[in-house]
């Protein structure tokens, strides 16, 4: 059995990924977190007792950790997700997208590449160190240009974007000058079980339930394109089997949305779900605030390489997805009520002002 690295699998991909892959005993994995705010074990919790899973908490950038696990477990891939990966939080403290997003992944592949290079020809091959990236390294589109393309160029507009457009060139770097088999996928907007309710989705829907505000930032135009979280674990997969060494894929939906129209949908769904509560109609608690600073008005991204050249595209449609991660939200009351501790609190009353 195949073994891999995975970082960061305690967040929201990360996890998922973890999950549906032990699931179907594709690999032994071992799972390098630091455990941020946005790392959660109970995450992984159905993997009690799981012998092919290990988890190891640890940060990316720690050298000498990272090169004792990657001679210990010797394994076939290193698939890379452990990030600082929220926007506003970029905006307000960008020293920890900087230290984990560039110098943890420089950190990450210069120890993979020692590793890499003592490896035997056959396994030395054989190794992939997948780059799991984002499609904000792009930068903003006008609402009539053409989505993304892999050769569209690295025009980051938050500290986030610009960290992980750093990250992604580090990789391509990597790759160029030693030939190390890489690659990256940079991905549209996630949603789905086990996403830390400071993103959109799982905001909206912990508020509405609450009868609190559903804050709108700006005028509620800016789209985004939404991709099931199950269907870029598959894509990961899929890059990880038969994508070729030193490309990028782009991975999306296809499913293009502006915020209002966006929070509006889930409104309904959770009138529908949820008739008899006070809450309703859950559209009412929309309320408009300041704007992002830097605010990318539009993502879109062309996914035709990875539907091409791998076959991969979503199983999910959006109406399907969120009224399957609604669902979850509302069954996992105790995960919800878990995950919003002082640090949570903290954090909305810096953002948002006290609700
Ligand atoms: P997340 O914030 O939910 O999880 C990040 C995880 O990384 C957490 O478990 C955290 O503890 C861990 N981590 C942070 N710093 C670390 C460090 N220095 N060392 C080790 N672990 C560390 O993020 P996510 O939404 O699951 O995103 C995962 C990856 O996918 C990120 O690289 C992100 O840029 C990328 N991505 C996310 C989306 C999205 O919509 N969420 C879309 C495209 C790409
Ligand atoms: P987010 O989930 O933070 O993802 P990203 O900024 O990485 O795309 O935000 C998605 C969109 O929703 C983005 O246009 C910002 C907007 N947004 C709000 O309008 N209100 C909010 O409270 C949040 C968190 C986001």
């Amino acid at each position: 059995m195949k073994t891999w690295i995975v970082t960061g699998g305690a967040g929201f991909i990360g996890s998922n990924f973890i999950l549906m892959h032990r699931r179907r005993g594709a690999a032994r994995i071992i799972n390098l977190d630091k455990l941020t705010y946005a790392g959660n074990l109970a995450n992984l919790e159905d993997l009690r007792g799981d012998a092919g899973y290990q988890f190891v908490r640890g940060d990316v950038a720690d050298r000498a950790l990272v090169g004792a696990l990657l001679r210990e477990h010797r394994p076939d891939a290193v698939i890379h997700l452990a990030a600082e990966s929220h926007v506003d939080r970029s905006i307000q403290e960008p020293g920890a997208f900087i230290r984990t997003n560039v110098v943890g992944t420089f950190c990450l592949l210069d120890e993979v590449l020692g590793y890499w290079r003592e490896l035997p020809g056959g396994r030395q091959e054989a190794f992939r160190f997948l780059h799991v990236s984002t499609d904000e390294v792009y930068g903003s589109l006008g609402p009539e240009e053409p989505p993304f393309t892999e050769d569209s160029p690295h025009r980051p507009n938050s500290p986030y974007a610009a960290s992980k457009a750093g990250s992604d060139h580090l990789v391509r770097a990597y790759n160029r000058t030693y030939g190390l088999p890489t690659l990256t996928t940079n991905c549209s907007n996630n949603y789905g079980p086990y996403q830390f309710p400071e993103k959109l989705i799982p905001l909206m829907t912990i508020n509405a339930l609450a009868g609190k505000p559903l804050p709108i930032y700006g005028d509620g135009g800016n789209v985004r394109d939404w991709l099931f979280v199950e269907d870029h674990c598959e894509a990961l997969a899929a890059v990880l089997e038969a994508g070729r060494p030193g490309e990028t894929y782009n991975v999306g939906g296809r499913c293009e949305l502006a915020n209002l129209e966006l929070v509006r949908t889930l409104c309904r769904l959770l009138d529908q779900a949820r008739p008899d509560s006070p809450h309703v109609p859950h559209e009412l608690f929309i309320t408009f605030v300041p704007d992002r600073p830097g605010h990318d008005r539009r993502y879109a991204t062309d996914c035709t390489r990875i539907g091409t050249e791998l076959g991969w595209r979503p199983r999910e449609s959006f109406q399907s997805g969120l009224e399957k991660t609604l669902r979850w939200y509302m069954e996992h009351g105790e995960w919800v009520d878990s995950v919003q501790s002082g640090e949570y609190t903290e954090w909305i009353g810096r953002q948002y002002g006290t609700q």
